[in-house]
């Protein structure tokens, strides 16, 4: 894309980004075009209160963001820091090694979600400066960390962890100790060498300053009473003890410092001037504040899918490569998953069959021992699952290993025992997915295996680009107005006791798993069927005003209609879904064609129709009775 057209979508992406105030997705344009930060919570308190559990506790609250490893660090009552970190949830790093002992009134803490190296503890934030007197935690990624890496190392600095993270601490050392800047010097100087998406807490062991600076990723000020100040990427991790927040902009710099006098102020790291915000008072309570302006972690994450699909298409392309050329050489493939992650893989394989020619074989992790005989040492087992907890994956998984098949994971968590199994995993950087329902991975699971499916075609490129250009046609369909116009449809159909779905080809998964979604929330019974299975049984179930959802395609359009003409003459309610009405429809959903990326933008409203279904009917759309977001027993 040539750099006109390039600077046009940065800019309606930054606009978009400034316009949906009411989403939590933040667009920041870069040197490289459009960057996606990568959840991460940070906290860092400086007062006059022991801060270990003042920090513990906002851990425990920004977990929803990443929950792979996790660290504090004080500076004690000297200026020695005091640091413990480790690898798992909070809570089992706090029973292992105690993070209520680390003494000190100032200090900074981080809860990871890996995506510059592995799940490992040297990775675990905080990070500490060669010489041992600043430490850095960060949410976001530094796009240019190797050639500042090289730098420091041609400076004689040396690196313990894989993380872009750590050439921030080594920097301001740099600017301090050899270039013999101050340390607000030095690390506005080090922030302005950074390239890409960051929010970003730093502490001097000798000046007991706190600096914290924001640039694409979230970071919000908190003032509390007698000199106790917050920083942290939301607002919850300090809820409890302050409602007296700054709002910070791309630029703001926030400098505390723990002299008797002083208070805070605000720089622009990018000019060094000094900028006033306003301190402003909010009136979430903490579950609420988690959600940021939606009632709901459904809608959260229906919402997110603008910036998680982009983020599962921006893939490192030798992985993809390394992977495709597995299915390639392998003797049988099977793709493998439970619930929505099978629906995505029975999806990905009409687009096997369709862009490569290549036949896969789809089957329900709980089904998969029955195939068991077919298993080879050069068959290829895909797993794919959010969790990479699913017992009906890991059995599944554990019966293909003692067969000498090769094992890939398609997940959301690191460090997941998928991941373990695996002989090599893509990952689909959704972020926490905390509602039960899988949405934004649903998504991201059909965007990774599209990839894949263009790659096995030899068109990787084009899989990106088609991919890329997905988000305005999601944008949209996440809208305000759209979510308003399913609302008049959510109204007609929570009355309803069955609503069926129809769809053909990959479309027929979409249905699947638009039923699933229906159903697992709303609590009435929905049922998919391919559209061609109508007549052969199921059409005795459509009486007058059964509501009928059809999902339509340019390539299946003809024999779909047809189906849903069958319904119509049986007094059906007609709800379409597809790139244009058709008088029949009583209800029309228009989505935009998207040819093979249909499956994505299309189940997207019936993602926002269930959870309203649920909503008017008075369900927590989080949390829906019966169901676990992990299905670790059998
Ligand atoms: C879908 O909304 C459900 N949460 C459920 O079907 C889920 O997809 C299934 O349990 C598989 O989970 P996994 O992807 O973590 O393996």
């Amino acid at each position: 894309m040539e750099n006109y057209s390039r600077r046009i979508l940065n800019a309606a992406f930054f606009l978009a980004g400034i316009v949906r105030r009411n989403t939590i997705v933040i667009y920041e344009r870069s040197p490289k075009g459009i960057c996606f930060f990568i959840m991460c919570g940070i906290i860092a308190y400086a007062g006059t209160e022991d801060a270990a559990p003042i920090l513990l506790e906002g851990l425990k609250r920004l977990e929803y963001r990443g929950y792979d490893s996790a660290g504090i660090l004080t500076i004690n009552g000297g200026s020695q820091f005091e640091l413990k970190k480790d690898v798992g949830k909070v809570l089992e790093i706090h029973l292992k090694v105690n993070l209520l002992d680390l003494k000190g009134t100032i200090g900074i803490a981080h809860t990871r979600w890996a995506t510059h190296g592995g799940v490992t503890r040297r990775n675990a934030h905080p990070h500490v400066s060669n010489n041992g007197k600043i430490a850095v935690i960060h949410n976001g990624i530094i796009e240019n960390y190797k050639d500042l890496k090289a730098q420091l190392e041609s400076e004689g600095f040396h690196f313990y962890s894989e993380t872009d993270t750590e050439v921030v601490p080594n920097l301001i050392e740099y600017w301090m100790r050899i270039r013999g800047a101050n340390f607000v010097q030095a690390a506005l100087n080090s922030f302005q060498s950074l390239e890409g998406n960051f929010a970003i807490v730093v502490i001097d062991g000798d000046s007991k300053t706190m600096i914290g600076s924001k640039n694409g990723s979230p970071l919000v000020l908190g003032v509390g009473q007698d000199r106790n100040y917050f920083l942290a990427s939301d607002i919850p991790a300090f809820l409890d003890r302050t409602k007296d927040v700054v709002y910070l902009y791309d630029g703001d710099t926030v400098v505390i410092t723990q002299q008797e006098t002083d208070r805070y102020e605000i720089l622009d790291f990018r000019t060094g001037k000094k900028v006033e915000r306003p301190v402003q008072s909010v009136s979430w309570d903490i579950e609420h504040a988690a959600k940021g302006e939606f009632d709901h972690f459904m809608l959260k994450e229906i919402s997110e899918q603008v910036e998680t699909i982009q983020r599962a298409a921006s893939q490192d392309r030798q992985t993809i490569e390394e992977i495709t050329a597995r299915i390639r050489k392998a003797r049988g493939v099977f793709l493998i998953g439970c619930g929505s992650s099978y629906h995505a893989c029975l999806s990905a394989s009409y687009l096997f069959s369709k862009l490569a020619s290549f036949h896969i074989n789809t089957v329900l992790a709980s089904e998969f021992s029955a195939y068991e005989d077919f298993l080879k040492e050069d068959t290829l087992v895909i797993a794919v699952t959010q969790s990479g907890e699913t017992i009906d994956v890991l059995d599944a998984i554990k019966t293909a290993k003692q067969k000498g098949c090769q094992i890939i994971s398609i997940v959301n968590v690191m460090g997941s025992s998928a991941t373990q199994f695996a002989d090599a995993s893509i990952f689909l950087n959704a972020g926490p997915e905390v509602s039960v329902l899988s949405t934004k991975t649903y998504t991201a699971q059909l965007a990774v295996l599209t990839l894949l499916a263009f790659s096995l075609a030899g068109k990787y490129d084009e899989g990106v680009r088609e991919l890329k250009y997905l988000w305005n046609v999601v944008y949209n369909l996440t809208s305000q107005n759209m979510r308003t116009r399913l609302k008049q449809l959510a109204d007609r159909l929570s009355t309803s006791e069955h609503i069926f779905v129809l769809g053909r080809g990959s479309l027929y998964a979409t249905a699947l798993e638009a039923a699933l979604k229906v159903k697992e929330v709303s609590y009435i019974h929905a049922e998919a069927f391919a559209g061609g299975e109508l007549k052969h049984g199921p059409i005795s179930l459509i009486g007058k005003g059964t509501p009928v959802m059809v999902f339509v395609s340019k390539d299946t359009e003809s024999k779909i209609l047809s189906n849903a003409m069958e319904v119509k003459s049986r007094g059906g309610y007609l709800i379409g879904i597809g790139p244009s009405a058709i008088d029949a429809f009583d209800f029309f959903i228009k989505v935009p064609e998207n040819e093979e990326l249909n499956p994505i933008s299309q189940i997207i409203p019936i993602q926002i129709l269930a959870y309203q279904l649920a909503v008017i009917l008075g369900h927590d759309p989080d949390r829906p009775r019966n169901l676990a977001k992990s299905v670790t027993v059998r």
